[in-house]
């Protein structure tokens, strides 16, 4: 006997289910929280037209949800049809099905809310003097009655779920609801631009927020100008996609994915393969943990994609997927290329607070902005009345200075200090760089495009190093044998659990064999499992990078800095290194001139 059956066989088991047990089955997919009301109500509005909706809230929506919107509004007829089961004024026949235009289409979403809540909407079109209300408890409808009201509907939700206790008891505190009804808000003004908005949460406004804006202005409002500023924008029309993104500089990539809105026609969606173009967009720009900022505007035919593969449409599924992967990754990949993502130090500048303090490894603030004080000094001797440092005596090293006429942009005045960081003029200024940093992108990008069509050269060791693996280790190396033939580690048996490595990769040279090879398996048994080939050996790269850079604390000569700022000017993406962190920052002569009060 299967587990649901109770009692004894007997016939007319099944029946059909009452029309509020069906909506109430509906609301538990459409309807999981008061946000989730929020966001088919403002919907509804938006395909209704509206040019200004206000959603006020109390106690994160628990008590009331209110929608109101100035849109064609429904006359009483509609009105009393609106919250029935599948009634839609969006659909027809099922070839409407292949080119959704609006946000809904699924006509449940008010039957929904209507079957778990106490309701009362009132509506008016344009072309009526009066309007009509409707109150329905938890699918108990009243008669409609007439009433004053303004062009448009008001639809107020009260106590969600007040009649099911056990979804009640799921909804969070105020503030985590309204957390929720914010992260909806934000979504549909960022999709909505030319409509006006206003949130209002216990009588007091959240947000209030203009129409028209661009949509700059409008992230800018909703997440602040520090995220705003630090956008770029980038654009491309092609193969009937439009796309217009907004995107994060790699120092306000996030922990999670919480600032990457995906839109499409203007529908927030999540979707596995366009975070994964904007993920490979970054592939260097950023630590692969992070999580870019990036606002996608993407525009395209209705008809090639389908909508109506979940209950909140936050899913769609697109019928030429790798056309979308490969336009949106080509159009922000070569945006990132083409950028200058140098750091920027901005006046008012307080070195000890602002200076970004990735920058600062094996060296105190303080130290560099007393070092960057120093060289200012010494190519402005005449100017030092500000200057209360001057007669310190920071003992920096000076002979790496080179005095010749600057003949092209890196041959000019340079120095190494505390043996880790380069300080070089530039034409507006000076930059620092971290030298580690910057070799590291360096190594990463030559070590990259060397792997890309071959494997990296090899040169035989003059004494083969062997070294004794465990078992595991032993079968890492075995199951990964092509990529350390990629890498150009070739390795003999030696033994039971010995082995030899004969070659080792010229550009490797600084990495010390055996224990370079060591971390390698090590790294694969750690990330072997969870990622793919491709960005396994991504990951093994970076490793190699960092390991065959420079250091810290390493002295260079003069020849070697300057072969480190010229390939700074030929290699992709040299102001951040590989895990995402800026090589070099800038100062301009301007901002150090307000900082000096100069100006
Ligand atoms: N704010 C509104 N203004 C005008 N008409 C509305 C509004 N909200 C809902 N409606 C009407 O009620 C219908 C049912 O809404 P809903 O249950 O959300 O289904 P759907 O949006 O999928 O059509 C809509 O198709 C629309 O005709
Ligand atoms: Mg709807």
């Amino acid at each position: 006997m299967p587990w649901w059956f109770r009692g004894e066989r007997k016939m007319g088991r099944i029946t059909v289910l009452d029309q509020n047990m069906v909506n109430m089955i509906a609301a538990g997919e459409v309807i999981e929280r008061p946000a989730s009301v929020v966001k088919e109500l403002v919907e509804n509005s938006i395909d209704a037209g509206a040019t200004k909706i206000t959603v006020a809230v109390e106690e994160g929506g628990r008590k009331l949800i209110s929608v109101t919107d100035n849109g064609i509004g429904m006359d009483a007829e509609d009105l009393a049809c609106a919250f029935e089961p599948h009634t839609t004024s969006k659909i027809k026949t099922s070839d409407d099905l292949k080119g959704i235009s609006t946000l809904g289409f699924r006509g449940e979403a008010l039957a929904s809310i209507a079957s778990v809540a106490q309701i009362k909407a009132i509506s008016r079109p344009k072309d009526q003097l009066a309007g009509n209300c409707l109150e329905i408890d938890c699918g108990t409808k009243s008669p409609i009655t007439p009433c004053s009201a303004d062009t448009g509907t008001i639809i107020q939700v009260r106590e969600l779920f007040y009649k099911l206790p056990a979804r009640r008891k799921f909804l969070k505190s105020a503030n985590t609801e309204i957390t929720h009804i914010i992260e909806q808000f934000i979504r549909i003004a960022l999709a909505n631009t030319t409509i006006e908005l206003v949130l209002k949460h216990n009588n007091k406004d959240v947000y209030r927020i203009g129409a028209n804006q661009g949509l700059l202005a409008r992230i800018s409002e909703l997440f602040g100008a520090d995220i705003a500023d630090s956008l770029i924008e980038t654009k491309s029309d092609e193969k009937d996609l439009n796309i217009i993104a907004y995107m994060g500089k790699p120092s306000i990539a996030a922990t999670s994915n919480r600032l990457q809105y995906i839109f499409i026609n203007s529908r927030f969606i999540r979707d596995k393969f366009i975070s994964h173009a904007i993920k490979e967009a970054y592939r260097g720009a950023i630590d692969p943990s992070r999580f870019p900022a990036v606002f996608l505007f993407i525009k395209m035919p209705y008809e090639d994609y389908d909508v109506n593969v979940h209950p909140t449409k936050i899913e769609v599924r697109f019928f030429n997927a790798n056309l979308v992967h490969s336009q949106i990754l080509a159009c922000l990949r070569e945006k990132l290329l083409a950028t200058d993502l140098d750091t920027m130090v901005k006046a008012p500048l307080d070195y000890e607070t602002r200076m970004p303090s990735n920058t600062s490894q094996g060296m105190p603030r303080g130290q560099i902005a007393e070092a960057m004080e120093d060289f200012f000094r010494r190519h402005r001797p005449g100017n030092q009345q500000h200057m209360d440092f001057a007669a310190r005596d920071p003992g920096l090293v000076t002979r790496n200075f080179v005095n010749e006429q600057p003949v092209s942009s890196i041959e000019r005045r340079f120095m190494q200090i505390h043996d880790s960081f380069i300080i070089a003029e530039n034409d507006d200024g000076f930059v620092i760089i971290d030298q580690h940093a910057l070799h590291e992108r360096i190594m990463y990008e030559q070590l990259k495009k060397r792997v890309r069509n071959s494997h990296l050269e090899s040169q035989k060791l003059l004494v083969p190093e062997s070294l004794q693996l465990s078992k595991d280790q032993l079968d890492t190396l075995e199951n990964n044998s092509e990529l350390f033939e990629k890498l150009g580690i070739e390795i003999v048996g030696f033994g039971p659990k010995t082995i030899a490595i004969q070659s080792f990769p010229v550009l490797l040279a600084k990495a010390e064999p055996a224990e370079f090879l060591k971390d390698v398996l090590g790294l694969i048994a750690e990330k072997g499992a969870t990622l793919d080939s491709e960005n396994l050996f991504d990951e093994v790269l970076h490793m190699a990078a960092c390991k065959a850079a420079i250091k810290a604390g390493n002295k260079l000569t003069d020849g070697e800095i300057q072969q480190l700022l010229a390939d700074k000017e030929t290699v992709e993406g040299s102001g951040h290194c590989p895990h995402g962190r800026p090589t070099t920052i800038k100062f301009t002569l301007s901002e150090l001139e307000k900082q000096f009060k100069r100006t």
